[in-house]
């Protein structure tokens, strides 16, 4: 009765999220197994951003109640953010659910179940659900524990829960509450633990990191307390890369697009969520920023890193948003030539305000937005990675691939890399020369059958490497 599978919807904070539950849970007793019907427990952990995401998961649980009807021993919840958007009002349509926990929760989850699933003497009544969606001061302490008995190259490390914007379309600061950073010596603490581990990269996760411990830790030197964060983790013995996300245009201020360039683990890879390109778009969707703005963030860190890659989030079909603001919009994203984007249509959340604005735009009119988006940056993507043929990358080897023999690792502008290696390369920086190149990956060869470190890797002269 302890075997526990949790699935995870939306984003990387909620894998991040459902790895601290999973080893909290190890931590207690419970068992994770990778398959949901070898579980006696399925936990969801929820995305709401979308209202597709939340379909998903009640469809899924909807599927898992039938389960549930034949067998009254297996138990079944919701963790996350629609736990916390919807919360005991998710009973009124899934009675069966057993357990509702919400983002500043998590960590009430072993004893939840342990209730839950607590020797009962025959004919007692069954438990009735545990809903739990209060506010927590200190949550964001909580997420800190790694699966253990994993070498875990690249790990993702939470630095901050929850968002003071208002984005107009947004429910994330409904779902994850207001701003709260844990403190830089824990944050230092546990990638100094996971360097001891073998992890080589670590990816900083929060709502908006660039606002991280704002109002909380003064600035030092015209450094914010983001900056002071990303130097004290480029000081770690160990860590060769620091990547984050999501941060905020806003945060990119002289002292973070310095950081891109004397920070030499910050890999040259920025998320830099744009939304639109059409400045009246960005005003209805209480975007702080202008076009103009923005475009001067990305010539300031071209101007720092030269080979800069840049990532961003799009919506496409905002309410009001016309053929014109559709072309700006394509404009810039043609302009800045993004490597990579999310790109979403306008899903409308309940309770936010663009929920009621006029306008509506039709569902086959975001679909067509969304399809020529996806076909400009299929192009944009692909020419980058062939920019890159006959060059050579410096890869950090994350394992062997899912599928077939070859081993895979990101180059520092995070793209995807297959290649021939073995195992003792695993965690390991190394050149690899580059010969083959979709939109979405890279193919090539190791450079040196016997590089063993960076060191060597730059002794050998790879150019590329610029770690
Ligand atoms: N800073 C946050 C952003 C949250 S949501 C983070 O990364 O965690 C991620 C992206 O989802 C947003 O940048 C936005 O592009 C998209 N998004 C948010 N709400 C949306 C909505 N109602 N409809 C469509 N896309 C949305
Ligand atoms: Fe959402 Fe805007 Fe914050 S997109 S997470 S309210 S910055």
């Amino acid at each position: 009765m302890n075997r526990v599978y949790i699935k995870t919807y939306g984003c990387q904070m909620n894998e991040r999220d459902s790895e601290a539950v999973a080893s909290q849970l190890v931590a207690r007793g419970y068992r994770m197994v990778a398959r949901e019907d070898e579980a006696d427990i399925v936990l969801l952990n929820t995305c709401s951003v979308r209202d597709q995401a939340e379909q998903k998961a009640i469809g899924k649980m909807g599927y898992l109640a039938r389960r549930k009807r034949r067998d009254p021993h297996f138990v079944i919840g919701f963790m996350g953010c629609m736990a916390q958007n919807r919360g005991a009002e998710l009973l009124e349509r899934l009675p069966d659910v057993d357990l509702i926990v919400g983002t500043q929760r998590f960590h009430h989850v072993p004893d939840y179940l342990d209730s839950l699933t607590a020797p009962r003497v025959e004919g007692a009544p069954v438990p009735s659900s545990i809903v739990d969606t209060e506010d927590e001061a200190g949550s964001q302490n909580t997420i800190r524990e790694h699966l253990p008995d994993r070498k875990r190259v690249s790990a993702f490390v939470s630095i901050m829960q929850g968002c003071n914007m208002a984005c107009t379309f947004c429910i994330v600061p409904r779902t994850r509450g207001r701003e709260r950073g844990r403190p830089i010596e824990e944050i230092v603490r546990e990638v100094e633990g996971l360097a001891a581990q073998g992890t080589r990269e670590v990816t900083l996760l929060g709502q908006i990191v660039t606002s991280y411990g704002r109002g909380e830790i003064p600035a030092k030197d015209g450094k914010s307390p983001f900056v002071q964060l990303l130097e004290r983790i480029n000081a770690i013995d160990g860590i060769e890369r620091i990547r984050f996300t999501s941060p905020h245009p806003r945060g990119f201020n002289a002292d973070l697009v310095a950081a891109y360039r004397d920070l030499p683990k910050l890999c040259e890879y920025v998320h830099l969520p744009l939304q639109s390109g059409s400045d009246r778009m960005l005003r209805s969707m209480n975007r702080p920023y202008s076009i103009g703005k923005y475009l001067e963030i990305v010539a300031s860190l071209r101007d720092s890193v030269p080979n800069m890659y840049f990532s961003t989030d799009i919506i496409v079909g905002f309410p009001g948003e016309t053929e014109e603001d559709f072309r700006a919009t394509r404009e810039v994203f043609e302009e800045v030539g993004f490597d990579m984007a999310y790109i979403f249509k306008y899903s409308k959340r309940s309770g936010t305000p663009a929920e009621t604005m006029d306008d509506q735009v039709p569902a086959a009119v975001k679909e067509a937005r969304n399809q020529e988006l996806l076909s400009l940056l299929h192009g944009q993507s692909e020419s980058r990675n062939r920019s890159l043929l006959g060059t050579f990358q410096e890869v950090l080897v994350e394992g062997r691939a899912r599928k077939g023999d070859h081993f895979t690792g990101r180059t520092r502008g995070n793209r995807m890399t297959h290649f021939d290696a073995g195992e003792r390369l695993v965690g390991q920086l190394a050149p690899v020369r580059i010969e083959r190149a979709t939109a979405s990956s890279l193919y090539g060869s190791l450079v040196l059958s016997g590089v063993e470190s960076k060191r060597e890797a730059a002794l050998a002269g790879a150019p590329g490497s610029h770690c």
